[in-house]
């Protein structure tokens, strides 16, 4: 699908997502914090707090981009033993690398160039697995979803942060005017990227609704699926659990 006159291209194209990330990639992370007004952070603790990490655990970040939530990982109180981080986005990795030599999480946090639907990682080897905001771009959400059972050892757990919509009427209205019209905006002016930030809210309208990926989820073969509405449903929290018998 291309580009027209009623919203921007929904194309996901594994080289053409990569570019647009790489594109934005030297404005992503203070785009991510005064777009969501801090509540960034937030999301991310909550994932990693939905892992219910055991001690020394091996992470895996899908998705990972400037790492911002394999950092948030590699800190939690479990003291994990490693966190490895796979993006397709060469750009996005490198700022993350430079962040992980700056808090010298270097030695805990792996950044690796790879596809979510080709997880660079052997079956049943790692304990949990995160993914911020990156289901909605990968072109195969099944084949995502179905890798990411394929690494988890039995027992391990699923967390995936992903955008939603509000149901409250009042609500919704003021953060899709917020979401559809500012937010684009904002995003062009800083970013200089002509379409990023207006494929973002048209993504995410365009994409399963919430209960439809929980449902993807269960149907391949997680168990204990939940769906969490954080800020009014802004962002949805999916946690799951790889059965321990699996
Ligand atoms: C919105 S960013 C999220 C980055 C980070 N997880 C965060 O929470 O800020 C989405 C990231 O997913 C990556 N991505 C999208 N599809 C991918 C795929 N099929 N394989 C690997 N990375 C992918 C993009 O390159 C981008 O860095």
């Amino acid at each position: 699908m291309s580009g027209s006159a009623t919203g921007p291209s929904l194309n996901k194209d594994p080289r053409r997502i990569a570019d647009m990330f790489d594109a934005i990639a030297h404005r992503y992370d203070q785009l991510n914090r005064m777009l969501s007004v801090g509540l960034d952070r937030r999301w991310r603790r909550r994932a990693v707090e939905a892992l219910e990490l055991p001690s020394g655990a091996r992470v895996l970040d899908v998705c990972t981009g400037t790492a911002d939530l394999a950092m948030m990982a590699a800190r939690h109180g479990s003291m994990p033993r490693s966190v490895v981080g796979v993006d397709f986005a060469a750009e996005m990795l490198a700022l993350g690398r430079n962040k992980l030599r700056v808090t010298r999480l270097d030695n805990t946090i792996l950044l690796a160039r790879g596809d979510a639907c080709r997880l660079p990682c052997l079956a049943d080897s790692v304990d949990a697995v995160t993914m911020g905001f990156g289901i909605r771009n990968v072109v195969d959400t099944g084949a995502a979803v179905a890798e990411i059972f394929r690494v988890l050892k039995p027992g391990g757990r699923l967390a995936l942060l992903e955008f939603g919509e509000p149901r409250l009427p009042a609500v919704r209205t003021v953060y899709l005017w917020y979401f559809r019209q500012v937010l684009p905006r904002i995003g062009r002016m800083l970013s200089k990227h002509t379409e990023a930030y207006a494929y973002l809210p048209a993504s995410v309208s365009a994409f399963l609704a919430p209960e439809a990926l929980a449902g993807l989820l269960r149907r391949s073969g997680f168990c204990e699926v939940r769906l969490d509405r954080l800020t009014f449903g802004v962002v949805c929290l999916y946690s799951g659990k790889k059965s321990a018998k699996a």
